[in-house]
């Protein structure tokens, strides 16, 4: 009974000294730069950016080097894969998907499908001087995908 008192007073000293501690707001950095990997719409990628596309959208699946992986199946490189030289393949597969891989063309919008387009073709070694722009990915869209 008094074991079980002294336990309880420990017990709320413990609690009392931590409170503090607890209570301190964890510094800005912390999480900033993970949650602007989050598209702030759940249905929709809100990043413009080509590489913040790649990096919240493909990488997960091609790797952060674009070297692609083998695992639970198949994930090809993007890296040094001639595929790559056709900015339309390329832009086509976001669009619809291919076997395996899920479509996006549904959750990016023509700017977003071009600017991950470009980021893929001038990164990991590549360096095409063509340019995809949203009106040609508007183009590929097929027809009940229009955004
Ligand atoms: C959920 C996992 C996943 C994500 C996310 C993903 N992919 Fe893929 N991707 C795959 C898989 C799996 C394949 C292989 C499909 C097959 O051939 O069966 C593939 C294939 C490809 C290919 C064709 C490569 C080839 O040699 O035929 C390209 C290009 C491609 N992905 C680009 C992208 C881009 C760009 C993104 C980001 C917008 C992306 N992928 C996001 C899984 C993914």
């Amino acid at each position: 009974m008094t074991l079980k008192l002294l336990y309880s007073v420990a017990a709320i000293c413990l609690l009392a000294t931590n409170a503090p501690a607890q209570e301190a707001t964890p510094p800005a950095q912390d999480t900033g730069p993970r949650l602007t990997r989050f598209s702030e719409d759940p249905d929709r990628f809100t990043q413009t950016d080509g590489e913040a596309l790649y990096r919240t959208t493909c990488q997960a699946c091609h790797m952060e080097d674009a070297k692609g992986a083998m695992g639970a199946g198949a994930h090809p490189p993007l890296a040094g894969n001639p595929k790559m030289r056709s900015k339309h393949f390329l832009a086509g597969v976001i669009l619809t998907g291919y076997h395996g891989m899920p479509r996006f063309g549904h959750m990016m919008s023509d700017e977003q499908v071009a600017s991950v387009t470009n980021y893929v073709r001038s990164n990991f070694g590549h360096d095409y001087p063509d340019t995809m722009t949203a009106a040609e990915v508007a183009g590929l869209r097929p027809p009940e995908d229009s955004d």
